[in-house]
């Protein structure tokens, strides 16, 4: 098995701000880490729950795939990372099964981690991230 974990679940929002308001009121979740990714277009911010995360996404700019997905379907799930310990590895097993991979070769993500997107049309409907710390 190549998945070691569930990594995060990610929901697009528009408002980052009230989406961590709503999610400490509700759980009492506090932010662990907080970041913008310029080259994703997208602000996140992670909130621990046990050995993975909730990971809040909002979009930095009006053409960024996240911005994209909140103009076509609205707020709400918009991916799920799954830890693996070799995200290169990962890729090609699950090129190798059919999926179409969005990123080619694995590239640095939030945190310092490694990862990479395969493509929801070939995974269910799931836009999967591969996330190796
Ligand atoms: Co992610």
């Amino acid at each position: 098995m190549l998945l070691t974990e569930i990594d995060h679940v990610a929901i697009a929002v528009a408002d980052l701000e009230a989406a961590i308001d709503f999610y400490q009121r509700a759980f009492g979740a506090t932010v662990t880490h907080r970041e913008v990714v310029e080259s994703d277009g997208v602000e996140e911010a992670l909130l621990r729950v046990a050995d993975s995360y909730v990971q809040l996404l909002t979009p930095t700019r009006p053409d960024s795939p996240v911005a994209k997905a909140i103009e076509k379907r609205g707020e709400g799930l918009h991916h799920v990372g799954y830890r693996v310990a070799d995200c290169a590895a990962a890729l090609e097993a699950m090129k190798a099964a059919g999926a179409i991979a969005i990123d080619e070769a694995p590239r640095p993500g939030s945190r310092g981690t490694t990862v990479a997107f395969i493509h929801p049309k070939s995974a269910y409907g799931t836009l999967i991230e591969l996330v190796q710390e």
